[in-house]
Parts: structure tokens; sequence; C-alpha cells
């Protein structure tokens, strides 16, 4: 059933939506970009090129030569200007060419710039907005308040998934696809409570039962910090787990049985690389309550992280599986049933851009898979 309509009832293939790019998106780790080196990447096609100069200061630039369009990520940091690694042309951070070393003293560069991109950091990962940047001011970084307590131990996660970024909203939120995890899981029967929605986002409240006989774990140690450290109680005998979509982003938070403290939550997003968005590097955080013993968390960490590991790498072969089926077919022949896919479906079409509306495309051999 690959028909959905958009607001105006035409159809649309939810896997050529483009995502929105009037949106910050992580492209690196802030710890991969260290003063005085680049860093080639890749938006939905566009080469991207990070960079951080002798000072520090962090800037984002179209990974072309205004020159000859070779990628300068390949060039080199002088003080706070790049050079192109070909014919030494140099830039600044804003992309202006501000020397052409073998002309004549006296001589003005060429007034053509290469495209800047605002660029942030927080989170320990580098944000780029690589829509309109006259938006940026007014379009917030994610709110992610676990990430700085003293609370939580934060786990990174970064992987290339091949497959629309689309089939990764719909695999976190669809919890009825626990049995794809059950040799980690167990018999886990999750059971959706509810589900809301409003202007760019949809969050689903899904209750569960872990197998008591077979847990794994990795599960297990997840959710002890918060099992342990709140006083707070409620009738809830179940685990809670609340899953929302928060354009673009996605955010999974688990709270232990009888408690109201997060015990886990994982924040994630899904950014194309490629031209066709077919591929898409998944960042994610994942925030751990630290357990109320002190070093725990230590001896933990290693399973905690083996468990998640694997969790996602099942994630992963499913998803990529329906990317190949998608190929294959040539269409989204998907006859989702679950209606609170179905809205989520309907509200990742409405935020992104559909076909009609790409702008011409980038040439096909740029680099970006
Ligand atoms: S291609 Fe970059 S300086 Fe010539
Ligand atoms: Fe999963």
């Amino acid at each position: 059933m690959s028909a959905m309509n958009d607001r105006s009832g035409s159809t649309i293939d939810l896997r050529r939506v483009a995502i929105n790019p009037d949106y910050w998106y992580p492209l690196a780790r802030s710890k991969d970009l260290k003063p005085g080196k680049t860093i080639g990447a890749c938006f939905g096609g566009e080469p991207i090129v990070l960079g951080r100069t002798s000072s520090g200061v962090l800037f984002a630039l179209e990974d072309r030569c205004a020159h000859r369009q070779v990628p300068l990520h390949m060039g080199v940091i002088e003080g706070e200007s790049l050079r192109c690694a070909y014919h030494g042309w140099c830039y600044d951070t804003t992309g202006k060419i501000t020397r052409v070393p073998y002309l004549p003293k006296g001589s003005l560069p060429p007034r053509r710039t290469v495209r800047s991109y605002p660029c942030k950091e927080a989170y320990g990962l580098i944000f780029v907005f690589p829509g309109d940047p006259k938006k940026a001011e007014k379009v917030s970084l994610p709110d992610i308040p676990e990430w700085s307590s003293p609370e939580y131990f934060t786990m990174y996660f970064s992987r290339t998934v091949r497959c629309h970024y689309t089939f990764l909203h719909e695999n976190l939120m669809d919890m009825n696809h626990q049995f794809l995890h059950r040799r980690l899981m167990g018999n886990v029967q999750p059971v959706m409570l509810s589900f809301e929605q409003g202007e760019g986002y949809i969050e689903a409240r899904y209750k569960f039962r872990h197998d008591r006989e077979q847990p794994h774990v990795g599960s297990r140690f997840l959710v002890l910090g918060a099992r342990q450290a709140t006083k707070a109680r409620s009738e809830r005998d179940f685990e809670l787990m609340v899953v929302r979509t928060q354009y673009p982003y996605q955010v999974l938070t688990v709270y232990p049985a009888q408690v109201e403290t997060t015990a886990v939550k994982l924040w994630a997003v899904y950014v194309p690389t490629d031209r066709e968005q077919r591929v898409n590097r998944s960042f994610g955080l994942l925030m751990v309550r630290k357990p109320p013993i002190p070093g725990l968390i230590y001896l933990a960490w290693p399973i905690m992280r083996y468990f998640t590991e694997r969790v996602f790498r099942q994630d992963k072969a499913i998803v990529e599986a329906e990317q190949r089926a998608y190929d294959q077919q040539g269409a989204d022949l998907n006859q989702e049933v679950f209606p609170l896919l179905l809205k989520l479906r309907q509200l990742l079409a409405e935020k992104g851009v559909a076909p009609e509306h790409q702008l011409a495309q980038a040439p096909l051999s740029n680099g970006c898979v």
C-alpha cells in the first residue's frame, strides 16, 4: 500500500521524500575535529568540509574549491585560513577567497566564494544548518538536558545505515518489532497505552514487562540507576517507554516500574548523506542514569555497550533489508496496519520535502554516497 496522501490529497512515496534541510543536523563528533584539521562530510548529496582553525574557530563550507572544484577537505589549515590542496588558494572561514598565492602582489582574488553553512557545537557533536541560512537563528538545537547532568553517563553511537531515514523513524517508533530482538530482550510484550501528536511531533507511550525468567543482563543494567535512586513511587508496576519523533529527531525514554525517573534516554537523528537519501549517518546519544554504587557504572558500561550495539546491529540489518526490498520493487509496498505508524508516516511526509519540491539535483558523482 504505497499510496499515502499528502494534504492536497495527491499520493506520495515516503521513501522519496527528502529530509527537511531547515534544521540543525550533526555531521561529526567534536572530538574528531582537532584544531588545524578538516573533515569531509555530506548532507543529502552536498559535500561539506568541516574545519577548525589553529585558534579553534569552527567552520563549515561547501567542500569544493572555487577554482577547480576539488574537495577542500583535502587541503590544509594555515592559521585561520583553509588552503586548497591543489594550487593553494586560501579561504577564510566564511568561504571568501583571500589569496591566490601565484598572482602578483596587489591583484584581487576572484570574487566568487564557496558557500558557508551556519555551524555550532553541542552535546559533543558538530551541528550544521544545511537549509536556508536566514532561518538558522530561529531554529533551536535539540534540547537534551540529561547530557549535561552529572546523574547520567553518555554513550555515543555513529553508524552508516544504508536506508532511507524514514525506515529508522518507523523502526524505533514501532515497538511491535521486539520479536526481532527476542534473543536479547527475552519475551518482551510491549503494549501501546496511548499516543498523541501535535505540531512537528508524535509521541507514543508503551508499557512492557520483561520476561523475569530470561532477561538479558545488558537490558537489566541499563535501568539499574533509576531503579534504585529515586524515592518517587507510583501505582505503575510495568516499565514505561516513551518514543517521540520530534521532527527531525527521535527520543526514546525508559522509566522503570514504579519509578518516575528517566533510567535511559536515547536521542537519535538519521542524517542522509547521498543525493537520493538512501544512505544515512545515524547519530545516537544514549544517556544512562548512574547506579548509586560508585564505580558500578564502569563495570556495567562494557556490558551495556555490548548489549546496545547488538540491538542496534539487528535494527540496522532489518532496515537495510527493507531498503533493498524497496529498491528491488521500485516502490513502497508496505501494508502498514498500526495506526501510530500511519500517523508517523504522515508527519514525516508533511515535514519533509516532497519530490516535486526538491531543488535541482546535485551532480551524481560528488563523492557523497
Ligand atoms: S583547485 Fe583549488 S586551488 Fe586550484
Ligand atoms: Fe529495534
